[in-house]
């Protein structure tokens, strides 16, 4: 299979973890003879450095002509004056909406050998299998007016706006995913307070006359958060507003026991997509070989099997980054008494080891 591939580096670890999800992909295109082509695009603080553009048009290009997109992460101190108009950050938002990517899919997993590396109690988080599908290209993020004002610039506002149809479509994509999984979806609202929230609970409760088979609930977002830690395993497919979704998923990697492990994919209806870690570009541990990439790694096997339908690809993936936990390998930021810590180099050197051995035995 021939596939372009749009690789946008981005910012602090982002090259780190990038380069292991590029080399993972060269592994399995050698194993099955595909043919990937990776071409790079700036974006975020290094654009900006570049060109004084977070998103230059070069870029937005490239991934429009790309059947599927790699994105590191964006951000660091060095463009994060208050004061700065032009940040990294705006460079992700904007691509985000110019492709239309509308739906960011969350999945977290309780790995069973990083059990005891989670700040949550063994019992509490041990068959967890969720996914947040965050609204990605509405909500607080985008409203106007944003921005301050007054002489003194002493007001300053966000505005949280949506219209039915972008509520509906990823609703609606919520729901196609739950009835593939355990059929609950939960919704996650405001609705006691704010207006958006209440017209998202009416469609919620409308579109899911098409989905009779799926179970649905309601969930006030603070009382949302509160049972994520509490009994996270109620849940099956959590539907919600952008920036709530933002808060709960960096929140839901505990149960992982770290914010390196969480992939994203960020989809449109046609399938195409970008596909990225959670995580941001964290700046204090940027440089130093100590990154955790199976973020970014499983962000590669979601990219296999919803954007060019190569499950048997993607499980391979999938199935190997268990196999290197399963032996003791991890990185630094997980806290697992035993076995050993590995660099951001070293893990990805197991991981291909093991897709490698993986094709050896089956092939
Ligand atoms: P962060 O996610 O970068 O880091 C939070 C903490 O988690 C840090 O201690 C960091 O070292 C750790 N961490 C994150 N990913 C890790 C990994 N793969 N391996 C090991 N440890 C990891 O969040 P932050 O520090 O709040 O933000 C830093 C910058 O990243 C900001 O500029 C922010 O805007 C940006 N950001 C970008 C994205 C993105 O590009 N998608 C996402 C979130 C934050
Ligand atoms: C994420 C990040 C971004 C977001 C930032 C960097 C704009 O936190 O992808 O989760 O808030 O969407
Ligand atoms: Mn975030």
């Amino acid at each position: 299979m021939k596939k372009r591939i749009a690789i946008l580096l981005g910012d602090g670890i982002g090259p780190e973890v990038m380069q292991g999800a590029v080399r993972v992909l060269q592994a399995i295109s050698d194993c099955f003879q595909h043919d990937f082509i990776f071409e790079q695009g700036l974006i975020g603080g290094a654009a900006i450095d570049e060109c004084g553009n977070p998103l230059p048009d070069t870029t937005l290009d490239l991934c429009s002509k790309s059947d599927a997109i790699l994105l590191g992460a964006v951000g660091g101190p060095k463009w994060d004056s208050t004061t700065h108009t032009i940040r990294p950050e705006q460079g992700l938002l904007r691509i985000r909406k110019e492709l239309g990517l509308f739906a960011n899919l969350r999945p977290v997993n309780a790995y069973q050998p990083l059990i005891h590396a989670s700040t949550l109690k063994k019992e509490v988080i041990e068959h967890v299998d969720l996914l947040i599908v965050r609204e990605l290209t509405g909500g607080l993020y985008f409203g106007k007016p944003s921005e301050r004002r007054g002489v003194n610039k002493d007001l300053a506002i966000d505005t949280l706006v949506y219209n039915v149809k972008e509520i509906e479509r990823v609703v609606d994509k919520a729901f196609q995913l739950a009835r593939k999984r355990r059929k609950k979806l939960t919704s996650v609202d405001k609705a006691n307070v704010l207006e958006s929230s209440r017209m998202w609970r009416e469609v919620v409760n409308r579109v899911s006359a098409n989905y009779p088979d799926v179970q649905v609930e309601h969930m006030l977002v603070d009382s949302a958060s509160m049972q994520l830690i509490y009994r996270p395993e109620q849940f099956d497919v959590i539907v919600t507003e952008n920036l709530f979704g933002d808060i709960l998923s960096d929140e839901a990697s505990m149960i992982t026991g770290s914010l390196g492990m969480l992939p994203s994919a960020s989809l449109r209806s046609d399938m195409v997509g970008l596909y990225e870690p959670v995580h941001g570009s964290a700046p204090d541990i940027a440089g130093k070989n100590l990154a955790n990439p199976l973020g970014m790694i499983l962000s590669v096997a979601l990219m296999l099997k919803f954007s060019f339908g190569l499950e048997k690809e993607a499980n391979i993936i999938e199935e190997s980054v268990m196999k290197v936990l399963t032996d003791g390998f991890h990185t630094g930021d997980l806290n697992v008494q035993q076995g050993t810590q590995v660099s951001t180099t070293e893990m990805v050197n197991k991981i291909i080891d093991s897709i490698n051995e993986n094709q050896a035995t089956s092939g």
